[in-house]
């Protein structure tokens, strides 16, 4: 019997005995996909090339690393200076972890702005959620590797705040550090999960893929599709589209690779970690910093550290918060306005967490802070409920057609 497209005997024979080609056919080419994505669908795609990018780079770079606190500055400065194209991976690598970050922000902004974690998607949206998190543990224990003076005093600050737990903080932080200050265990442990986390990585992008495959894309409508009008192939349509906006993506990363290779970086970090020389401001990857900033509203220690985590957690039940039956904010005036006001403010947050703890600072992370939790916690429950929305459109493909007929005229 044949399942696939193909005419290709070989294709043919392969396909009966291990059905890859007919799989591919039926989830990638003629994967049937709403006809009006626009390019905000594109992120998804890249963080997938991204990723591969990041554990390619990754395991060249690790055959000639040393996770030894003697060593580490050196080996990340050889790899630069004198493996063949050492400086290009290590380079690739490096701001490969922020355009992963860029990336992954506009997709989960694409997210919130288009209601894409609403029902039936609330799993698919969840998973996303935990790549989030597990990304973030793989970016922090990245950084601590070229054992710089922000890796030493980055790793000491963070992994202190579990001290804040009231009776097993101090063990768990001993725990976590295989001895008494971050050390050789410390960095040894940490390559290992740097090393091993992005597998995991891979298997949830999968897992988030099948979740998208039961109920397809939604879209900028936020309307389900009706009819196979409504629908086209992925291939060719969709491959176009990716690869172009991957195309764009690639301009912009490859010229901080090229050109500001040390744009998004520290350069205390090219001083060798010295645990008896505190740097004067010690702050994350800018990637973390609007948590940072949340962590500095909080006067109380152990309060900073719950509302920083809170402040990742709650966007698992996002999809519950969100009591609108419209998806998209296309439709939802007020909504939409709030939204580019969380973004401006999350955008703030991230500028405040790079600010010392001081004076009019405080107050403007404090702030800042109430905003990030009255968008989930108040604003997006009541708005919800009470918005006015605009009608929704009848059909995806009457919409199309629409738009093709206006740009005609
Ligand atoms: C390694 C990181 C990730 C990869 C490779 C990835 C991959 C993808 C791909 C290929 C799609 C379909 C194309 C698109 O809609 O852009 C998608 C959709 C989606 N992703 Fe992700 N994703 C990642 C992280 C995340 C995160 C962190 C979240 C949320 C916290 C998330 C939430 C979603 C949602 C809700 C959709 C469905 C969008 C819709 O159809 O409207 N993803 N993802």
């Amino acid at each position: 019997m044949k399942r696939t497209q193909s005419n290709n005997r070989l294709i043919q024979w392969i396909d009966e005995r291990l059905p890859v080609f007919s799989y591919a056919d039926h989830n990638v080419l003629a994967y049937p996909t709403p006809k009006n994505l626009n390019y905000w669908w594109n992120y998804g795609s890249i963080a997938g090339i991204v990723l591969v990018i990041m554990i390619v780079t990754g395991i060249f770079l690790a055959m000639n690393y040393q996770p030894h606190t003697d060593v580490a500055f050196a080996s990340v400065e050889r790899i630069v200076r004198d493996v063949n194209y050492g400086w290009l991976l290590r380079y690739l690598h490096m701001n490969g972890a922020s355009m992963f970050f860029i990336v992954v922000y506009i997709h989960m902004f694409r997210g919130i702005y288009f209601g894409s974690y609403k029902a039936p998607r609330e799993i698919l949206w969840m998973v996303g959620v935990t790549i989030y998190v597990v990304m973030m543990a793989t970016a922090f224990m990245g950084y601590v590797l070229p054992w710089g003076q922000m890796s030493f005093w980055g790793a000491t600050v963070i992994t202190n705040l579990f001290s804040a737990i009231p009776i097993i903080g101090d063990y768990i932080v001993t725990w976590v550090w295989g001895g008494f200050s971050v050390d050789v265990p410390t960095i040894n442990r940490f390559f290992v999960w740097h090393y091993l986390l992005p597998a995991i990585i891979l298997g949830l992008v999968i897992v988030h893929l099948w979740a998208l495959h039961v109920h397809k894309s939604s879209n900028p409508l936020g309307i389900d599709i009706k009819t196979p009008q409504d629908m086209m192939p992925f291939h060719p349509y969709y491959t176009i589209k990716d690869l172009y906006g991957l195309g764009l993506f690639m301009i912009f990363f490859m010229y901080f690779v090229f050109f500001q290779p040390n744009f998004f970086g520290e350069a205390d970090n090219y001083i060798p970690a010295n645990p008896m020389v505190t740097p004067p401001h010690i702050v994350p990857e800018w990637y973390f910093l609007p948590f940072y900033a949340i962590l500095r509203a909080i006067p109380d220690k152990l309060g900073g550290v719950v509302v920083m985590f809170a402040g990742v957690l709650i966007l698992y039940v996002l999809p519950w918060l969100d009591t609108s039956k419209v998806r998209s904010a296309t439709f939802r005036p007020i909504y939409k306005q709030l939204f580019w006001l969380f973004v401006a403010n999350c955008l703030f947050l991230g500028w405040l967490g790079g600010k010392p703890t001081e004076g009019v600072y405080v107050i403007m992370t404090r702030l800042a802070t109430g905003y990030y939790f009255a968008f989930f916690l108040v604003l997006m429950p009541l708005v919800g409920r009470l918005e006015k929305t605009k009608p929704l459109p009848n059909s995806i493909y009457e919409e199309v057609a629409k738009k093709c007929r206006a740009k005609e005229d």
